[in-house]
């Protein structure tokens, strides 16, 4: 049998893992929800499930991944005899390849918005304007399609190159490129007249907004923006190696992870108060507000205005993109590792699929707008139910898997590395306890309420 391929460093690990976890989850879901939830109550409930919650089922995720070294599906069937955790692992690959349908049309916009930034600016807009703009590229009949199957392709490329020359490479090469971007648009936004409002809006916590709605929606977004729950994590610590601390992995990609999400939380919203505009506008924040205001900018430095909104569609393109490697890998992995057919095989297959998928979420902005299921069109149907339940329901299913259904020897023995890691070995009681109970009361408690209430 062919070995089965392996990072190339625990550098390498951690960067695919953060490739993974900045998004759209961080540039454009954060901001906006951040927006819609009361600012900075938002962002301390956030960060307190990040570390409380979040961290310890990418924990999770990773030891299953690495201890299994298979897909998700496979993990469950090598590490429970009980086949209803196949379930598990089924429904993850599912998931993970809808939000890489959804994903694939939002990653399309971006690179289109790039391509306007760098061809023809966003000279001369107005709110209006933006709107009908946006209006147009979403609903177009060909242009997301179009900018949908660059996305796909693209990612699609990356991954039939494999783990060491696609996923490592480009990881590499994005991430570091991805944060100094985005460094440099904070650092410009926080000079802007007027910009110290938004630092404001995002520091000063509005606690009428805490609501069980609000820490749903903000545990919500930490396993969105940590790519929990649907085996993307599982199936890169598979190809992790042996001797990777994976406590400390899970722990510098959370920090990256929301360390860029404040880093991207006060450019935009530094930018946004320094115009005007309004900071609860929704899904349509960067899509729409931020043209605008780029458009803005330009009355005074055009320059200035073309190249950080240059930079800014290109750090959401390419951020977009390494997430959207991770989703596809789910089942490709799968694919390979279940059905034994070769990479190759399996990327194009997993391509054709999510394309045609996409397609049709695409198309819910356009010709099948009036095509409902259950009140939804497609696109907001799968961004829903995938995110909203299918994440939760899979982060639910990992911790109880970890905690109540591997052996515990087993856990302390890949969370340790063989008890030869002595900080691990002491945190490991602690860790082990989130794992059993906390975690998944929380989540439990948390998905219940905002169901009911
Ligand atoms: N974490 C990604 C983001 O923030 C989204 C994602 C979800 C990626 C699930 C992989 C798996 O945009």
């Amino acid at each position: 049998m062919k070995e089965r391929e392996e990072f190339g460093s625990r550098v390498a690990y951690i960067l695919a893992l953060t490739g993974s976890a900045v998004g759209l989850g961080n540039i454009w879901r954060f901001p906006y929800m951040m927006g819609e939830h009361g600012g900075a109550a938002f962002l301390i409930t956030y960060l307190f499930f990040a570390a409380v919650i979040a961290m310890p089922i990418m924990l999770c995720e990773s030891l299953i991944g690495r201890r299994a070294r298979t897909g998700t599906y496979d993990a469950m069937k090598i590490l429970s005899p009980n086949k209803g955790w196949r379930l598990l692992g089924g429904i993850s690959v599912f998931a993970a390849f809808t939000i890489a349908s959804y994903y694939s049309v939002v990653g399309g916009w971006s690179i289109d918005y790039l391509v306007r930034s760098v061809f023809t600016g966003f000279k001369g807009l107005d709110h209006y304007s933006a709107a009908a703009l946006s209006y147009r590229v979403f609903s177009s009949p060909w242009e997301p399609i179009i900018f949908h199957t660059l996305f796909l392709l693209t990612c699609s490329t990356v991954i039939f190159f494999g783990v060491r020359k696609g996923i490592e490479k480009i990881s590499k090469l994005t991430m570091p490129l991805l944060f100094l971007l985005m460094v440099i648009i904070m650092v410009y936004a926080l000079f802007l007249p007027g910009s110290f409002n938004g630092v404001k809006y995002l520091l000063k916590p509005d606690w009428s907004q805490f609501t069980p709605k609000m820490m749903a929606a903000a545990l919500g977004q930490s396993f969105f923006s940590m790519s929990l729950g649907m085996g993307a994590v599982l199936v890169y610590s598979s190809y992790s190696k042996k001797s990777d601390n994976l406590l400390s992995s899970a722990c510098w990609t959370v920090l990256f992870d929301s360390g860029f999400a404040l880093i991207a939380g006060f450019a935009i919203m530094a930018t946004v108060f320094a115009i005007g505009a309004n900071p609860g506008s929704g899904p349509t924040l960067v899509f729409e507000t931020l043209p605008y205001i780029f458009s803005q900018m330009g009355l005074d430095s055009p320059l200035a205005a073309r190249l950080i909104s240059i930079g800014f569609f290109l750090a959401v393109a390419l951020a977009a993109l390494t997430s959207e490697m991770s989703m596809i890998e789910v089942s490709v992995s799968h694919f390979i590792e279940h059905r034994g057919m070769s990479r190759a095989k399996a990327s194009l297959l997993v391509f054709v699929l999510a394309w045609i998928i996409g397609i049709l979420c695409c198309m819910s902005f356009g010709s099948l707008s009036q095509f409902k299921l259950f009140g939804y069109t497609l696109f907001d149907l799968f961004n829903m139910v995938s995110s909203d339940v299918l994440m939760t329901l899979g982060a639910l299913g990992f911790s109880i898997f970890v905690g109540w259904v591997m052996d515990k020897a087993v856990v302390r023995d890949e969370l340790t590395n063989g008890g030869t890691m002595k900080g691990n070995s002491i945190l490991f009681k602690p860790l082990y306890f989130i794992i059993k109970w906390v975690a998944p009361v929380m989540i439990l408690i948390i998905f219940l309420t905002n169901l009911f209430l």
